[in-house]
C-alpha cells in the first residue's frame, strides 16, 4: 500500500472479527509508531497493551460512569449522555486489542509527540490489514491515578492515545472532508 492510499483510506473501525492480534503484529505497529518525529527527538513515549476481555469490559463500564458524572449541561459531551448511560454500549466496541500511548513526562512537546506515535501506529496497523479507532472516551479514566497505580504505570506518564485494535469486519466507506481552510499565503 502506498502512503496516499494509507492515509485516504484509514478508517476508524468499530466491528471486528474475533481473530487475536498476535504479539508480532503489534510489535510491527510499536515499530512504526517510534518512526514519528519528536521534539528535540525526547521520543517521549510508552505503549501498553491489554487483551483481557473480562478487564476491557470492566473499564468501558468504569470509564462510562466517570465520563456520566463529569457531564455537565453545556460539556461537549453532554450530546453522548444516553449512549453512554447504555449498559449494552461497549466503548471499546468488543475490540480484542486496546493498546494505550503514554507520554512521559520531561519532553518539550511531550503530548503532540504522542500523537504523532498514534497516527504512524494507526496508519501502520491499516498497511496491515488491521483496523484501529482511537477512543478518547477511555482517556479520563485511565489517566485517574488509581487507574495507572493499578495497571503498574507510573503517575507522571500521561494517557495521550487509548486506541482499539483489531481485524475489520467488512468494508467502511471513505469519509469525504472539509477543504483546508487556508488562513493566509503570503508570497
Ligand atoms: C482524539 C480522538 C478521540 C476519539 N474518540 C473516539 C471515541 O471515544 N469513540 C469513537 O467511536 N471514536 C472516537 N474517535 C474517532 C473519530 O470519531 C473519527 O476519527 C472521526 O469520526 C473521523 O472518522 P475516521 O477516523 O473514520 O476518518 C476519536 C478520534 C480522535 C482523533
Amino acid at each position: 500500500m502506498n502512503l496516499m492510499d494509507a492515509i485516504e483510506n484509514r478508517r476508524s473501525v468499530r466491528t471486528y472479527t474475533d481473530k487475536k492480534v498476535d504479539r508480532a503484529a503489534l510489535e510491527k505497529l510499536f515499530a512504526a509508531a517510534v518512526m514519528a518525529p519528536s521534539a528535540s527527538n525526547s521520543q517521549p513515549w510508552a505503549f501498553a497493551v491489554i487483551q483481557d476481555a473480562a478487564l476491557l469490559k470492566e473499564y468501558s463500564d468504569r470509564a462510562k460512569s466517570h465520563l456520566l458524572a463529569g457531564i455537565g449541561p453545556d460539556s461537549p459531551l453532554a450530546k453522548y449522555r444516553a449512549m453512554l448511560a447504555n449498559p449494552g454500549f461497549n466503548i471499546f466496541y468488543n475490540a480484542g486489542t486496546l493498546v494505550i500511548v503514554y507520554a512521559k513526562p520531561g519532553g518539550p512537546e511531550s503530548r503532540g509527540d504522542c500523537c504523532l506515535a498514534a497516527q504512524n501506529l494507526m496508519l501502520a496497523a491499516h498497511g496491515h490489514g488491521l483496523g484501529t479507532c482511537w477512543i478518547g472516551f477511555a482517556r479520563p479514566f485511565l489517566d485517574l491515578p488509581e487507574t495507572k497505580s493499578a495497571l503498574g504505570v507510573p503517575a507522571e506518564y500521561a494517557v495521550v492515545a487509548p486506541i482499539i485494535v483489531g481485524y475489520p469486519q467488512g468494508r467502511i466507506p471513505q469519509l469525504t472532508r472539509d477543504e483546508p481552510q487556508i488562513l493566509f499565503w503570503k508570497g
